[in-house]
């Protein structure tokens, strides 16, 4: 029988079903629903499976083994296969399955999955190969006018990561969310949507990791038990319903499906890495210049200063106001002399404004580049210079014009970077803060079919794609300069084209603290280079506020202090020289930490692993139970800067009490002062591997408690005060005795792709403890790139040594082994071939 109900039967199936629905002013009402559980066919394909509901089709395939592409048409009719997000390999990949049916259901097996459909209600479960489930149907896929929702069972133990930047705790359980990007000044705590659309998550579940990409571009939402307890939910009110499920089990290798899915983030520029001061607006030029120069003559490290929307003339994008900056050129030429690069706002509105030799608007109006009105005129919408027009960024040409447009500031004002804001894109004269749903857009991209498009599709792909044609342009005005675009509102896989930050967060104690909820759940969605705006956008931030704020940015990825109009100033001076001293002590410590960094952000250019991680993704098995200790209380001010730095501050950021610091494995060092700490007293209440290791902390304004894992080797370089200098001085191991050891460094000119060709250096550390002595080992330099240092300094901790001779290579060394704070150093010759340290 045909599951087609009406709309008093569909009341009847409970409240709960209406509130999954997206907002009704989205929804065209119709009281046609669909629930498909009543399979009528079922059918093996050469990768996965059919089945049919009537008219309804669903298809389950296997991408990779480890990969399913879930896809169900309420008509028959499979929606184009296109995708903004996904790459075009991914897209069409699949592997060969094993059928596998019983009475009850019929299926297939891959080499790492059992995936069946129940024969009566079609509820599809997926299992490892153990038979664990991994995913689950709660209740039939439900279809209603053009919307539909996905049920899934959510296990009490189970939890949720990732869609971005949403706010609240990191765990998604219990909340609810929708996609819709959004200009969301000074959102709050618990404002949504906000953004970006990243509509993919991470599902965690007792040392099980799995994840689901809804690819679907419309208006969509997530429900993680609000709406119906022990359901998690998902749904879009039109387009395609497909989705993918992938399986881990380790919780880092669905990050690394994810990004092979949906890409990675390119290398960043060096420069991009370092610390940023940003303001709406440093203006005039003066005023710049003086900021640069404060920085230099305070010894603040810094390597970029952005220009906000005062710099261009009545904000119009790709203008200068030559009165209040009359030489931008020579500024930029000065600025780089010393050492800084210049990121400037480049908003998508072109400012409406014929006639006037605006060459944006000219050439934007000449090529038809513009989204229309439905009545075939073009839309015009209040933004920052008053009435404007928005390109047409999903068609390429129209990208590729947009791209030229950047030249001036590139090539001849030597502009290092650009700032893709208010590409929601934000309107300020409506309600909706958007432009209308009926806005036209023209699709013309490979591998879609060239059509025509309402906003309502294209609103949240439009800021990924202004990113995009950004990024693409750049990438064309100088082929081998790597491109740094920073963007505000995105989709999924927009990684590819810029980093991002958090929006308009305020100057108060919570956002501090949800900060790095925000930036590890965009780490997990495939944004690793991400930040906050540092002492908080709107309002002014108390000095004490603002060093904490600079202290815990220090430790992640886009370190950039930035604030809106008319609010107190908040560089890193302002509050007095004792407040400036423990800035420039943090700062600092970036920079000598700046190798490490760079090591991290290449692994993510390659991989897709985040910078800044929750501690469940490299310690999965920190609880006995392996749950994930992020979500505990003592641990939940914490957060990984990549596998072995953990940054421990209180998860109460406001409050002068003490509080427990919990350790995800059971030996870890200061990284201040290199004592060692652990393994935990036995605990006789407790079997001995799962007594965790704590340490009581009572937070400190000028201190913030940061701990190295045991068997950690960390590659450090001597201050500079701008990555443009060449360090001078050893590069420093430091070098933490314990199993596993190992470490890396990562090195390149920091500004071209000619990496891509060999001009990199990479070497691989390990260190071993043996009876007899300690050995530091470094494999031959891999690439071709000359390393800055001459000489090595080699600094162990947590091992004491005995006669204190030293052989290097074999060699008896007659280098002295100094005593440093809780351990040893050597200084060593470096060498391209490797070396292998011993010590006695
Ligand atoms: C909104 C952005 O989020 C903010 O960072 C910027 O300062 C203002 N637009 C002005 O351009």
């Amino acid at each position: 029988m045909r599951s087609r109900i009406t709309r008093s039967t569909f009341l009847s199936m409970g409240l709960f079903s209406l509130c999954l629905l997206a907002p009704a002013q989205q929804l065209p009402y119709s009281s046609t629903v669909l629930i498909l559980d009543h399979p009528t066919s079922f059918s093996a394909l050469p990768n996965g499976i059919a089945i049919s509901d009537g008219a309804a089709r669903e298809e389950i395939t296997a991408v990779r083994d480890d990969i399913l592409r879930v896809r169900i048409t309420s008509s028959g009719i499979m929606p184009e296969d296109a995708s903004w997000a996904v790459l075009p390999g991914p897209l069409h990949a699949s592997v060969s399955v094993t059928p596998e049916s019983s009475a009850q259901s019929f299926g297939f097996r891959t080499a790492a999955l059992d995936v069946q459909v129940n024969r009566s209600n079609m509820r599809l479960t997926v299992r490892d190969l153990s038979g664990k489930i991994i995913q689950q149907d709660a209740l039939p896929v439900r279809f209603q006018g053009t919307s539909f929702r996905v049920y899934k069972t959510m296990p009490l133990d189970e939890h949720y990561f990732g869609l971005g930047d949403k706010t609240g705790p990191l765990d998604r359980r219990d909340e609810a969310f929708s996609m819709w990007n959004t200009d969301a000044y000074r959102y709050q705590e618990s404002t949504d949507p906000l953004y970006k659309t990243i509509p993919y998550f991470l599902i965690y579940r007792a040392g099980i990791a799995s994840g689901i990409f809804l690819d679907n571009t419309w208006r969509s939402s997530f429900d993680f038990g609000k709406a119906l307890p022990g359901v998690y939910s998902f749904g879009a009110v039109n387009g395609p319903l497909n989705y993918y499920i992938l399986y881990g089990p380790a919780p880092k290798k669905v990050v690394e499906e994810y990004a092979w899915l949906t890409g990675t983030p390119p290398l960043p520029p060096l420069w991009t890495l370092g610390y940023q001061q940003s303001r709406y607006s440093y203006t005039p030029q003066s005023r710049v210049l003086e900021i640069a120069h404060r920085l230099r003559a305070d010894h603040i490290p810094a390597d970029a200063i952005y220009l906000d929307i005062g710099y261009q003339d009545h904000n119009r994008p790709f203008t200068v106001d030559t009165k209040t900056f009359p030489d931008f050129k020579g500024m930029i030429a000065q600025l780089h002399a010393e050492d800084f690069h210049v990121v400037t706002i480049v908003d998508l509105h072109i400012a409406r404004y014929p006639n006037h030799n605006y060459y944006p608007y000219d050439s934007g109006t000449a090529g038809n580049h513009f989204v229309h009105n439905p009545d075939g005129s073009v839309y015009s919408g209040i933004v920052w210079p008053g009435p404007s027009v928005f390109p047409d960024f999903t068609q390429q040409q129209s990208r590729r014009w947009f791209g030229t447009l950047y030249k001036t500031f590139y090539d001849t004002y030597g502009v290092d970077g650009f700032w893709d804001d208010m590409n929601e894109p934000s309107i300020f004269d409506v309600p909706t803060k958007t432009m209308p749903l009926d806005v036209i857009h023209r699709i013309n991209e490979p591998g879609f079919i060239t059509r025509t498009a309402t906003h309502a599709e294209i609103h949240n792909i439009f800021g990924m794609q202004n990113s995009r044609g950004t990024y693409e342009g750049l990438l064309k005005l100088k082929p081998n300069q790597r491109a740094f675009v920073l963007t505000r509102a995105s989709y999924a896989g927009g990684q590819r084209y810029a980093a991002t930050w958090t929006g308009d967060n305020s100057s108060t104690w919570n956002h501090l603290r949800i900060t790095h909820f925000m930036l590890e759940n965009l780490g997990l969605s495939g944004f690793a280079f991400s930040g906050a705006d540092v002492g908080g956008y709107a309002g002014t931030p108390p000095p004490d506020l603002l060093t904490k704020w600079i202290e815990l940015a220090a430790f992640q990825p886009i370190d950039r202090d930035h604030t809106e109009i008319n609010s107190g100033n908040q560089e890193p001076w302002v509050g007095g020289p004792a407040q400036e001293a423990i800035r420039r002590h943090f700062i600092n410590t970036r920079y000598r930490l700046m190798p490490y960094l760079y090591t991290l952000a290449d692994q993510t250019s390659r991989t897709g692993l985040p910078m800044i991680r929750p501690l469940f993704l490299d310690y999965p098995d920190a609880a006995a139970d392996r749950h994930p200790i992020d979500i505990d209380l003592p641990a939940s001010g914490e957060f990984l800067l990549g596998h072995d730095i953990l940054v421990a501050p209180s998860p109460f950021p406001e409050e002068p009490d003490s509080y427990a610091v919990e350790f995800p494995s059971p030996v870890w060092y200061n990284y201040w002062t290199g004592e060692k700490l652990g393994p935990p007293a036995p605990n006789p209440n407790l079997p001995v591997d799962q007594v965790p290791l704590t340490l009581n902390v009572t937070p400190e304004l000028a201190s913030l408690p940061v701990f190295v894992h045991a068997g950690s080797i960390l590659p450090i370089q001597p201050l500079v005060q701008s990555t443009n200098q060449v360090p001078d001085g050893p590069l420093t191991l430091k070098v933490y005795a314990g199993d596993d050891c190992s470490g890396s460094i990562y090195q390149d000119d920091g500004r071209t792709f000619d990496y891509k060709h060999g001009a990199y250096l990479r070497i691989h550390f390990t260190c071993s403890a043996t009876p007899s002595g300690f050995t530091v080992h470094a494999d031959p330099q891999q690439g071709t790139y000359p390393a800055w240092w001459k000489l090595i300094r080699v600094e162990v901790y947590g091992w004491k040594p005995s006669t204190r001779s030293v052989s290097l290579d074999g060699q008896p060394f007659r280098g002295a082994v100094l005593d440093i704070q809780n351990g040893i150093a050597v200084t060593i010759p470096a060498s391209a071939t490797g070396f292998n340290l011993e010590i006695h």
